[in-house]
């Protein structure tokens, strides 16, 4: 019976996960879960972040974390978010964050002329380095010559993992494409490594067509034609960025979902959405981020068959308008998971 951690976390973490949960309680009633209260609500009330025997727990006892959103404006710092989701990703050294963008539903696409056949990829998001150590300092803090140094860290081991991992994906799901993204033309130490890497772990790929775009065209092509993209690989940061916009193309980020993951490892599974706070607490945030991902959770967890089931009662729930407001619906957050069940069913 699979073990996993659920952590409401923040904001409309709580409201989107009460109804992944009960979708999985349908789809996968034999799930054995057990809550951890962590998030702002706790760190505000006895200074706790991230217990470490609790990441021991969740590395060697449970097979997945199932979170909501970490962010709260009580926690300006956010240290409790750096401490649970950056914690999660470095410590269990999950270097995939693996972000689907696929279009469910045309009339929530923004884009101009693009269907479901448009918008189909997904984004290999580096995990575990880049931008995102911590690696820096501030010198001379709140006087006029404060210096602040922020350092990207690119390894080799690091760099060539997350590539390989979108060719491997690529070549197990018949993909012909995969499109890495970086700034080497400007940053020439650490993206010089991801061309270099890039171009060798591609040569052991002769039947992938692979290809380069700087990440300012990037973002141009994603919006002007997505269609060209199957597999994208690129850095920590860059895919914070485009997966947001991959998000908005596929309908929203209350529709985006997203796992943390090293093969054979236990993973974490996350909507791409934060917590909110503009929404929360008034019962209108979308819940199918979190239902998405909770079928990606299954998928991982080897049954793919009740993934595809979740997807398409997603997708029966988009077609017949049972959405959240911020797609033009009326739904509440609850009604559109009773609408995802009654699909299911
Ligand atoms: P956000 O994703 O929380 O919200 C951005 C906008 O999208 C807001 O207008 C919000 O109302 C809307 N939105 C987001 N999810 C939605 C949903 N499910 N349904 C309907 N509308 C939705 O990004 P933000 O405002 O920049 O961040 C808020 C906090 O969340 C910050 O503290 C941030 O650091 C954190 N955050 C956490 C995660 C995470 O835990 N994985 C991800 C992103 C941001
Ligand atoms: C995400 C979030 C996080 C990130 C924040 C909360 C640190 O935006 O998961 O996309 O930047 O990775
Ligand atoms: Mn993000």
């Amino acid at each position: 019976m699979p073990r996993i951690a659920v952590v409401p976390g923040d904001g409309i973490g709580h409201e989107v996960l009460a109804e992944g949960l009960r979708v999985l309680g349908v789809v996968a009633p034999d799930l054995d879960f057990e809550h951890f209260d962590l998030g702002a609500a706790r760190y505000l009330r006895d200074g706790t972040t991230m217990p470490p025997e609790t990441m021991l727990r969740w590395r060697d006892e449970f097979d997945a974390v199932y979170l909501g959103a970490l962010g709260d404006p009580r926690v300006p710092s956010n240290v409790h978010a750096r401490d649970i989701l950056l914690g999660a990703r470095f410590q269990l050294d999950l270097y995939v964050n693996f972000r689907p963008v696929r279009l469910l539903d045309p009339r929530y696409c923004p884009l101009k002329d693009k269907g479901p056949e448009h918008v189909d990829f997904v984004v290999f998001r580096e995990n575990t380095e880049g931008l995102y150590t911590g690696i820096g300092g501030q010198f001379k803090r709140d006087t006029p010559e404060e210096v602040a140094v922020e350092q990207e860290m690119n390894t080799r081991k690091g760099v060539e993992r997350i590539i390989r991992a979108a060719f491997e994906w690529a070549d197990r799901h018949g993909k012909t494409k995969v499109c890495m993204s970086d700034k080497a033309n400007a940053m020439r130490h650490g993206h010089d490594l991801w061309q270099r890497v890039f171009k060798s772990v591609a040569a052991e790929y002769p039947r992938i067509r692979a290809s380069h775009l700087y990440v300012d065209v990037l973002t141009m092509q994603m919006v002007l034609a997505p269609e060209q993209f199957e597999v994208i690989v690129t850095n920590n940061l860059f895919g914070d960025i485009v997966t947001d916009l991959g998000a908005a193309i596929q309908g929203g980020i209350g529709l985006a979902a997203s796992g943390n993951l090293n093969p054979g490892k236990s993973a974490l599974f996350e909507p791409v959405h934060g917590s909110a706070p503009d929404i929360a607490g008034k019962g209108i945030a979308n819940p199918l981020a979190a239902i998405l991902t909770a079928g990606m959770m299954l998928g991982y967890l080897g049954r793919p068959q009740d993934e595809k089931r979740i997807q398409d009662a997603v997708q029966a729930c988009l077609h017949a308008g049972n959405v959240t407001r911020e797609l033009g619906g009326t739904r509440t957050t609850r009604e559109v998971g009773d609408a995802v069940i009654a699909a299911l069913r």
